[in-house]
């Protein structure tokens, strides 16, 4: 029998490798199944999407995270996150991103207790679990402790312009969640406590059983020490760290006078091998002191904050009275840009905004959405206003534009559906979204969310977009709106410019351009029926060109 089977080997062979590679496939399918539903991003993962990011995925100490990889790289983990979450349009969030790329490196070796992600919010891929995190402006800085089990443990933190203060932010939030759970594995935040008790063994308390090294850093008040600690807790193995206060007994057994002090131990030797006042330079000094003892190649890492110099920009400004032919090509309007922006203002960042659009902000959904269906242009038009002054506006051509035809009629069908939630003033985020894919589809799907920026590309793919897209829809609002109400006198300035600011104060999550915006309608220029005219027009262009740039 067994001959046999041998013998009839060589002849069946490839029928058989064959099936050797069928069964193969299936093993891999059946061990890479599981694994694709627990999706975790690294250091080195490129995230989902179609918009551009504004780090570099892989070139810089910073995870990116999508819908994808969120929840299972973030929930439940052994270590904190500090998440930046960002639109990649915002130019705030631009303006934030040298600090954040600061912050992400001199904070790299902390990366066994708190890693630090991004996300892009702008990106419809990720809609829902920005809204998930409660992310209502950009840029928004949270912190997930280690023990977050859901979103809603996030801590919101300031995303300030400063590498250094986020890292201190960061580091006191570290000390909070520390004092909490005093998670053994995280340095030990706890102040060295010496009394007539204390032995040498006892300073060792929470130190790594494998550390042979003990830094221990004396302070009249919580100051340097935790991001001290965190900067060498990747070596946590190797050398532990404490901390002391000045009123504290070590303070005379070292003898020390200045504040803060470092003192290094090793456990085999009762004093102190290495003992300096803290500076810039102490992990340099501490690493040289550890060759030195062991004679071994310096090994923790050391990162000194660079000073960054923020580059501003300021936005060009063109007296537009002065120089006509120059403004006339930013009165040029594109559909498309149009219709991506209104897809955007209506569809990712209403739903990104909570489970629930209720109160002031249904209302101004409402407001806005009942604006788009009455005066969202639908006819080419060229705009004159420079050139043959205010009185003087009028169509030049007037072809039909098939998309805005039908995304009108998708605006109608919109106001329709709040209108049926108007008793209860309440729409749920997920209504909205369903009721408005649903429409779209209906419609052919008008708004052209794949095609690129027109006259809104900018210099870089995320500079200008969505930001000048927006603008350049509310003003053609207001213009058609004008136009259309002329004839039958029964213009009111004041209603498009209404629904348009109530749009921007609840859902537009750029904050800073809306605060920007805010502060131009309510304080520069109020919007009262008195200052109202078709000044406004101009007041509106001018805006339009400084929130492109920022
Ligand atoms: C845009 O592209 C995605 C895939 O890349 C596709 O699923 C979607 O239907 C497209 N949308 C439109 C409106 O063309
Ligand atoms: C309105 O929306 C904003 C987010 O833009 C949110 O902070 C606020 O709580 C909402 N208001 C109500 C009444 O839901």
């Amino acid at each position: 029998m067994k001959l046999k089977l041998l013998h009839a080997t060589p002849s069946s062979s490839p029928p058989l490798t064959f099936s050797a590679i069928q069964l193969l496939a299936a093993l891999v399918l059946l061990i890479s199944l599981p694994l694709s539903h627990a999706s975790v991003s690294s250091m080195t993962y490129v995230p989902m999407g179609n918009n551009p990011t504004l780090y570099r995925p892989g070139a810089e100490p910073i995870m990116h995270l999508d819908q994808l990889t969120f929840t299972d790289t973030v929930l439940n983990q052994d270590h904190a996150f500090l998440v930046e979450f960002y639109a990649d349009w915002c130019g705030h969030c631009r303006a934030f991103a040298p600090f954040f790329r600061e912050f992400a490196s001199i904070v790299q070796a902390w990366d066994r207790v708190v890693t630090v992600a991004v996300m892009n919010c702008a990106d419809s891929f990720n809609t829902r679990v920005c809204r998930e995190n409660g992310v209502t402006h950009f840029p928004m800085v949270k912190y997930y402790p280690r023990a977050a089990r859901h979103p809603s443990s996030a801590i919101t933190l300031e995303a300030s312009h400063s590498g250094l203060q986020l890292r201190d932010q960061v580091a006191r939030t570290v000390v909070n969640e520390f004092n909490q759970f005093r998670y053994p594995d995280w340095p030990n935040f706890i102040y060295v406590n010496v009394d007539s008790t204390t032995t040498y063994g006892s300073l060792w308390q929470g130190v790594a059983e494998s550390a042979d090294y003990l830094a221990i850093i004396i302070e009249q008040y919580e100051s340097v020490s935790p991001q001290f600690m965190l900067d060498l807790s990747s070596r946590s193995h190797a050398v532990g760290t404490r901390r002391a206060l000045a009123s504290s007994p070590i303070t005379q057994m070292l003898m020390i006078t200045e504040f803060p002090y470092v003192a290094l131990f090793s456990r085999d030797r009762q004093r102190a091998i290495y003992m300096n006042p803290y500076s810039a330079n102490t992990l340099n000094e501490l690493n040289n002191a550890l060759a030195n003892v062991k004679g071994n190649q310096p090994k923790v890492t050391v990162t000194t904050p660079r000073p960054t110099v923020p580059t501003t920009t300021q936005p060009p400004v063109i007296n537009c009275e002065r120089f006509p032919d120059r403004c006339r090509d930013m009165y040029f309007v594109s559909e498309t840009d149009m219709l991506k922006a209104m897809y955007m203002a209506l569809h990712d960042e209403v739903i990104r905004t909570g489970e629930v659009i209720q109160g002031a902000n249904f209302t101004h959904l409402y407001n806005f959405v009942d604006l788009l269906a009455e005066h969202f242009p639908v006819l080419t038009f060229s705009n004159e206003i420079a050139r043959r002054g205010r009185n003087d506006l009028k169509r030049s051509s007037s072809t039909i534009l098939k998309n805005s035809e039908r995304a009108r009629l998708v605006f109608s069908h919109l106001r329709e559906f709040l209108r049926t939630k108007s008793d209860l003033q309440q729409v749920f985020a997920n209504d909205w979204e369903h009721h408005f894919n649903s429409v779209e589809r209906v419609y052919a799907f008008p708004f052209p969310v794949n095609s690129s920026w027109q006259h809104c590309k900018g210099t870089t793919p995320q500079f200008r977009g969505y930001t000048c897209g927006l603008w350049t829809t509310f003003h053609a609002l207001t213009v058609h709106t004008y136009m259309d109400t002329i004839k039958e006198h029964r213009v009111d300035a004041l209603k498009p410019l209404k629904s348009i600011q109530g749009w921007v104060s609840s859902f537009f999550g750029c904050e800073h351009c809306k605060r920007h915006f805010m502060h131009m309608t309510t304080e520069l220029f109020p919007m009262t029926s008195r200052r109202v005219s078709l000044r406004f027009l101009r007041t509106l262009l001018q805006g339009q060109l400084i929130f492109q740039e920022i």
